[in-house]
C-alpha cells in the first residue's frame, strides 16, 4: 500500500510518495494523471528501492507551481521547468544520490530534460511509452486546441477521449466498469483545467531530444506497448537502437498505461534492468 504525504516547497504544497529503503527509484507521472498510475511499481519496488514519486504541480493533490492569477490562455508548463522542480523536490525531500528516473510519457519527456540539466543526478533512465521526438505541427495545433477547450469547458471531454487511447481494454462496452481505468477517469475529471491546459502548451514547447540519446551516457530500458498510438513502440525501438546504451522491451495486449496494464510485465521489465545496473 502506498501512504501519501505532503510538504511545502517555494510554499505550495505536494503530494508525493517516499517509501522504502535502497537505491532511489524515481517515478514520474503522466498528463494529466498523479503518482496513484504507479501504485503497482511501488508496492512492488519499496521491498529493494526508497520509491519517491510526487504529484506533478497542479496535478492530483500537489498545488500549481504558480499562483493563479497568471493568464490560463498562456501559461505553460514547461519540461524544462518541470525537470528543475524535480531537483528541488528531491532536495528537499534529502535525496542526493543519483536516481534511476523512471517517466511514463510526459514524465519521459522531462526526463530527457532531467539528463540535460542535471545529469549528475541520473543513475539509468526507464522511459515507459513516451518519445524523444517533438511534436509536429499537426499534433502542436492539436494541443493549442485543447487548451483551449479545457480552459472553456473543463475536463470531461479531455477525460472521456484519452481514456480510449491510453488503456487497450478500453474500447469495450463498458470501460468504465474496469477499476483502474474508472480510476484514471476521475483523476483527470479531477485535475484543474488550467493545469492540463499548460501541460497541453509546455509539451507542445518541446524541443527535439532525439540528437541526445548517442550522448547519454546511462542506461536506458525503453519500454512500449504493443498496441500504443500515442508513442508508438516502432519508434522507441528506433530511439533504443539510436541510443549509446539502451534496450527496448514491447509489452504485450497494452496500450499507452503498461505500468496499469500489465503490472507484472512492466515490473519484471524494470526488476532485470536495475539488477544488471546494481
Ligand atoms: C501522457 O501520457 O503523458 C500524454 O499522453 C503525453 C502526450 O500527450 O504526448
Amino acid at each position: 500500500m502506498s501512504l501519501t504525504k505532503t510538504l511545502k516547497l517555494n510554499d505550495r504544497s505536494v503530494n508525493y510518495v517516499d517509501q522504502g529503503n535502497g537505491p532511489p527509484l524515481l517515478l514520474v507521472h503522466g498528463f494529466p494523471l498523479d503518482h496513484s498510475m504507479w501504485k503497482n511499481q511501488i508496492n512492488f519496488f519499496q521491498t529493494s528501492h526508497r520509491v519517491i514519486s510526487p504529484a506533478l504541480p497542479g496535478f492530483g493533490a500537489s498545488e500549481p507551481m504558480t499562483a493563479s492569477d497568471a493568464d490560463p490562455a498562456t501559461r505553460s508548463l514547461t519540461m524544462e521547468r518541470l525537470a528543475d522542480w524535480l531537483v528541488e523536490f528531491l532536495d528537499a525531500i534529502d535525496c542526493k544520490q543519483p536516481v534511476h528516473y523512471c517517466g511514463l510519457s510526459m514524465g519521459g519527456y522531462i526526463g530527457w530534460q532531467f539528463w540535460r540539466r542535471h545529469a549528475s543526478r541520473l543513475k539509468s533512465i526507464i522511459a515507459a511509452n513516451t518519445r524523444a521526438a517533438k511534436d509536429d505541427e499537426l499534433i502542436r495545433r492539436g494541443r493549442h486546441m485543447a487548451a483551449a477547450q479545457v480552459r472553456v469547458s473543463g475536463a470531461r471531454l479531455i477525460a472521456d477521449a484519452m481514456i480510449k487511447k491510453l488503456f487497450y481494454l478500453a474500447n469495450d462496452q463498458n470501460p468504465l466498469d474496469i477499476d483502474y481505468i474508472a480510476q484514471v477517469h476521475q483523476t483527470i475529471l479531477a485535475t484543474d483545467p488550467n493545469t492540463i491546459s499548460a501541460g497541453q502548451i509546455g509539451m507542445s514547447q518541446r524541443i527535439d531530444a532525439t540528437a541526445w540519446l548517442s550522448e547519454i551516457n546511462v542506461p536506458i530500458l525503453f519500454i512500449g506497448g504493443e498496441f500504443d498510438t500515442i508513442t508508438p513502440p516502432e519508434e522507441m525501438q528506433s530511439n533504443a537502437i539510436a541510443a549509446n546504451n539502451a534496450e527496448f522491451k514491447n509489452i504485450p495486449s497494452a496500450s499507452h498505461l503498461t505500468p496499469l496494464e500489465q503490472p507484472a510485465a512492466f515490473n519484471s521489465a524494470v526488476e532485470q534492468f536495475l539488477d544488471n545496473i546494481a
